[in-house]
């Protein structure tokens, strides 16, 4: 399973990059308006950081126009990935560019036939909304589940990207039903590292190796 960083907070990236848990990067209009950074300049600098593709999100509504900045953004990095929304001329721009051999990923998809849509067009990645899902007391993971018997049942080589991550058991449940890649804040990211009994177990060893007064080195 890919773990992607949903975010544009450059030192978090870099700490996620160099422990190894960042094969990539999503970003949206929302995660760079917080980040207040121009748009290209923080692109072009988390693409330095990882080889993994990194989504960067058109901003059009035509079909034409999203080619267009689709093409535009791709001159950033060659590991720029052009994320497009699940509407009729999203996935029109998908197949264009896929074609071009562009990176894809729609986004903003919450059904099955959606999904089933984005992977005719040839889209890279799809990327299914979990916590907002949830959010409306719906099945976020039912969806992931749904999309995975889809392409398996075709063959379809679309990567699920589970999005809208909010929690650790969210984490949990997509790889148990097998995406391919989530993307996560890296707050969610860090706490998957952590449990009490780890912290409780590591100070007690800490605590008898002191009383021995041995060195490892
Ligand atoms: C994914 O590509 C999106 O940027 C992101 O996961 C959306 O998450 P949210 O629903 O928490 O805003």
């Amino acid at each position: 399973m890919k773990f992607f960083v949903d975010s544009a907070d450059i030192d978090a990236i870099t700490e996620l990059h160099d422990i190894g848990l960042c094969d990539g990067v999503t970003t949206n209009p929302s995660i760079i308006a917080k980040s207040g950074r121009d748009f290209k300049e923080v692109i072009k600098e988390i693409c330095a950081i990882t080889p993994g593709h990194v989504s960067a999100e058109v901003v059009a509504m035509d079909a034409a126009k999203m080619v267009e900045e689709g093409r535009h953004l791709r001159k950033i990095a060659d590991n720029v990935c052009v994320k497009l929304p699940l509407t009729k001329d999203g996935l029109k721009a998908c197949s264009i560019l896929s074609r071009e051999g562009v990176p894809t990923n729609v986004t903003l998809c919450f059904s099955a036939n959606q999904a089933l849509l984005a992977a005719k067009c040839g889209a890279t990645y799809i990327s299914p909304f979990i916590g907002r899902l949830d959010d409306l007391a719906l099945d976020g993971m039912e969806l992931i589940q749904d999309i995975r018997t889809i392409y398996d049942n075709y063959g379809f080589e679309t990567e699920i990207l589970a999005a809208s991550i909010r929690n650790i058991n969210h984490a949990k449940d997509c790889a148990l039903v097998g995406a391919d890649v989530m993307t996560a804040p890296p707050k969610v990211i860090f706490q998957m590292a952590g449990h009490a009994l780890t912290d409780k177990g590591l100070s007690a060893f800490m605590k008898d190796w002191e009383s021995t007064g041995q060195s490892v080195i």
